[in-house]
């Protein structure tokens, strides 16, 4: 029962830290309390940005961080968020419980919150609302280190030096919020934006096409036929949910069907990469243009008595279930996907983060990113599975003589062992390190007044004899091992 066969020699491809990435929108209190407090408040900041979260996110070692939305990407008017913060204008967000947005965070912010991160920027712009010209001047005004009008502003406002804009998403779900337009509409209005979207320093900016919304293949079709040789990757769009849109099932209290309902969903990520990528390489057998999941994780209920337009949702060891099995599902389509982002970093669907005025805590999801980031840049190896519980998800990589293995049991309630062997070598015995998650309940999960009863722990259930290594885990649980070999 349970083997798998690690093929040290046949290494796959490369997991790109990008597929580790954040996305963080103007919605609910993801950026407003979340991430940003003030400079006058009373929670340590350092220029407005909160210091607590920043030092716990820290520790995922964040590749990537997507702003302002989302949905607020389309609505959101740069030239809003610069300059003497009294003086921005005081917008309607309309999207996201029709609060007042007071622009108080906008680029400058997110660039400060970029360095304090050490991650680089995505930057999503406005195609439904924008003109061309406000997105070139955007671009411009990040960017260019020369003597222009945008430029001059920016330095105006304090900041001397461009910004590096690593990746620009030209507009965001064109199919739905960002303009309800059809694919040819787009795929034109994609071809003309991207023209503007300059290159003002020698690091190209890595452009993102929308792409589809779950399995809307038809969708992918287009953008590739009619506009993949403008563009560096495409996106995907795929939540994970119980009962549909229209149920939204609870985030914690929930009966064991829902447990594996919310699992089954998400692990229809694997068919819709396979079947996108397969309209993709129609166009680029090279997998020149990659795919970017840049929304993906569980979209439940909204905590009760919470605004339902602010998606603040609490996070159980099943969410960390989903993250474990999603980053095993983009492991093995490495090829494609160079980079993902859960939704959201903070206080909105799958955070990793929970706050309330002053007070944070980390959720189970939190966990799994940081037991999982060593993942990043290691070479996925062969594995061959044989009399695999359906319930167990795993996945194995290499960092120079480091193997890392992560799985996850998402059984309710066996034990499982599952014996990995190395096919062409052996273990050498010096276990770097081993750690958990391992929920005690279905809906185990953090809460302010209890921030540690999900956590994880030093792990030291597995023995390793030659080239064999045998881990015993848990139902409900998640387990990383990184070993030489
Ligand atoms: O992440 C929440 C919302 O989900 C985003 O704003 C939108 O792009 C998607 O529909």
């Amino acid at each position: 029962m349970n083997k798998i066969y690690i093929s040290n020699k046949r290494e796959k491809h490369q997991i790109n830290k990008n597929i580790y990435g954040h996305f963080a929108e103007h919605l609910g209190r993801c950026i407003y309390e979340g991430f940003w407090v003030g400079e006058d408040s009373d929670i340590p900041n350092h220029k407005g940005i909160r210091l607590d979260v920043v030092e716990a996110l820290k520790k995922l070692n964040i590749p990537v961080l997507r702003w302002p939305g989302g949905c607020f990407a389309d609505e959101y008017h740069w030239k809003d968020g610069i300059g003497p913060r009294e003086q921005r204008k005081t917008i309607v967000n309309t999207n996201w419980g029709g609060v007042v947005e007071n622009n108080h965070f906008g680029t400058h912010e997110f660039f400060d919150l970029c360095e304090m991160l050490g991650c680089e920027a995505y930057i999503n712009g406005n195609v439904g609302s924008g003109t061309v010209q406000e997105m070139q001047e955007w671009v411009e005004y990040m960017t260019f280190d020369g003597e222009s009008p945008m430029a001059n502003e920016r330095k105006k406002n304090g900041r001397e030096k461009p910004w590096k804009v690593a990746f620009f998403g030209v507009g965001n779900e064109n199919w739905g919020c960002g303009g309800h337009m059809r694919p040819e509409y787009y795929a034109d209005l994609y071809r003309q934006y991207q023209t503007y979207v300059k290159n003002y320093s020698d690091t190209p900016i890595y452009k993102i096409a929308c792409g589809a919304n779950i399995d809307d293949y038809p969708w992918t079709e287009v953008l590739m036929r009619e506009a993949s040789q403008f563009m560096n990757g495409l996106s995907l769009h795929h939540y994970s949910l119980v009962g549909g849109w229209e149920k939204k099932g609870d985030a914690l209290n929930f009966p064991e069907e829902e447990w594996f309902s919310l699992l089954e969903n998400a692990k229809k990520m694997d068919e819709l990469i396979t079947k996108h990528s397969t309209i993709m390489d129609k166009y680029d057998s090279e997998k020149r243009v990659g795919m970017i999941v840049d929304e993906w994780g569980t979209w439940l209920a909204v905590e009760p008595g919470t605004n339902p337009g602010f998606l603040y949702q609490q996070n159980t060891i099943r969410d960390a279930m989903v993250a474990a099995i999603t980053f095993h599902i983009f492991h093995k389509h490495g090829d494609r996907v160079t980079m993902a982002n859960i939704a959201q970093t903070v206080n909105v669907l799958q955070a990793m983060i929970l706050t309330d005025g002053e007070k944070m805590l980390k959720t189970p999801t939190y966990h799994v990113f940081e037991m999982f980031k060593h993942h990043q840049e290691a070479m996925l190896l062969d594995t061959k599975e044989e009399s695999v519980s359906e319930y167990i998800s795993s996945s194995v990589t290499k960092k120079e003589d480091t193997m890392i293995i992560s799985l996850c049991n998402y059984g309710l309630e066996e034990t499982e062992t599952i014996e990995y062997f190395i096919e062409d070598g052996t273990f050498t015995g010096k276990t770097v390190e081993a750690f958990a998650l391992i929920g005690d309940k279905m809906n185990a999960h953090n809460t302010f007044d209890a921030p540690e009863q999900v956590s994880k722990k030093v792990f030291e259930d597995f023995s390793i004899d030659d080239n064999k290594l045998a881990v015993v885990i848990p139902p409900m649980s998640v387990v990383t091992v990184s070993v030489q070999g």
